[in-house]
């Protein structure tokens, strides 16, 4: 992997100044481009464009316990993501941290963690999105080690109360959170079932968030596919959610958690492969002006097994995607090894990938 040498005082002065740039040299195409909002309320088209770049705490609290897989939400993390980001989206599995009963009651310590973040995302002035994130159960995936698993008769009723639980706790909180209702419904969801979930969910969110900003996205992973099956409550403040990681071979190669191996060696992006990706948001764009509600690109990012020089034509061929047709994008992810864009051994961006996304 591509690491420069600076000191870690000059890297971080370096990604606060670069943050307060960043903020500042939006390119004029990506200004001037706009999604359809005529479904939705004003305040939530503004949201919607004001999502701009992001980036996800990826791998820190959706961790069966904070800390398992290799990165914690630090406060250097979460004040570097806040300085060069717009957005930050924060990942939660909220279900492990929760009654395995019906009533799921959230377990106050870790509630509290997850106000931390959230609370010192939006002193920040960035939006953030915190949505439930692998409740592998109700996808009906396979459980990561360790995390616990409930009757199946309270799986889809803990999903529901844990939403009723999350809004109340932030029903107060600034209009830049946004709750995204479930990170890439799947399996046993595809399709009609998740449609009518995502119905009971926002259901109890409007309870006490009346008109806040709140993301659903197609089933099939969050994929574009799967967008015809989607059909969304009749709600003036909703905002589709889809990931892209296309093509597959090349952004999930060598990866070891799926049954069949991924290979490496896998280049991006021929001419075949650069049509592929303008599909994906040549769909959400066309999906956005059928119905007049806006898109967000969620996720997208290339495992850090692929050749550094093909991630970063990848990367910013995917942000030019998103930003000519005005769609937000979130980065996966920040500080991992999927394909984190700052190196905590390093104590500095991965700078190849910065430049692809900021600059
Ligand atoms: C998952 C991650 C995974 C990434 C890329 C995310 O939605 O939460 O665990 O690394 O997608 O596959």
């Amino acid at each position: 992997m591509w690491l420069n040498t600076r000191g870690a005082r000059g890297a971080r002065l370096a990604a606060l100044a670069c943050g307060w740039f960043a903020a500042w040299l939006i390119t004029p195409a990506a200004l001037a481009a706009t999604q359809d909002c005529r479904a939705v309320t004003p305040e939530t088209c503004a949201v919607a464009h004001g999502l701009r770049r992001g980036v996800n705490l990826g791998n820190m609290l959706e961790a069966p316990r904070e800390g398992d897989w290799g990165v914690r939400a630090e406060r250097a993390l979460v004040e570097l993501a806040a300085s060069n980001f717009q957005t930050v989206r924060v990942p939660v599995r909220w279900s492990n941290h929760a009654a395995p009963t019906a009533d799921a009651t959230i377990d106050e310590g870790f509630a509290r963690r997850v106000d931390e973040v959230i609370d010192a995302l939006l002193r920040r002035g960035v939006y953030v999105i915190v949505n439930v994130h692998h409740y592998t159960q109700l996808v009906g995936g396979g459980r990561h080690n360790r995390e616990f698993s409930v009757e199946p008769d309270v799986v889809d009723t803990r999903f529901v109360n844990l939403w009723r639980q999350v809004a109340l706790r932030y029903q107060n909180r600034s209009p830049k959170l946004i709750f995204e209702l479930l990170n890439e419904p799947n399996g046993r969801l595809d399709g009609e079932p998740w449609n009518k979930l995502a119905a009971q969910a926002l259901t109890v969110v409007r309870q006490t968030n009346p008109t806040r900003s709140v993301m659903i996205g197609p089933s099939y992973w969050n994929n574009v596919r799967d967008l015809p099956l989607l059909r969304l409550p009749a709600d003036r403040n909703l905002v589709m959610s889809f990931h892209s990681y296309e093509p597959d071979d090349f952004t999930h190669q060598g990866i070891t958690w799926r049954p069949r191996p991924m290979p490496t060696g896998i280049a991006c992006c021929d001419a075949r492969q650069k049509q592929g990706i303008a599909r994906v948001f040549e769909t959400a764009a066309q999906w956005n002006r059928a119905t007049g509600v806006p898109a967000h690109l969620g996720e997208f990012g290339a495992h850090s097994a692929g050749d550094m020089a093909a991630r970063v034509t990848w990367a910013r061929t995917v942000r030019d995607e998103a930003e000519q047709r005005g769609i937000g994008w979130a980065w996966w992810e920040l500080a991992s090894d999927f394909s984190g864009v700052w190196s905590p051994p390093a104590r500095d961006w991965v700078e190849p990938l910065r430049r692809a996304l900021l600059d």
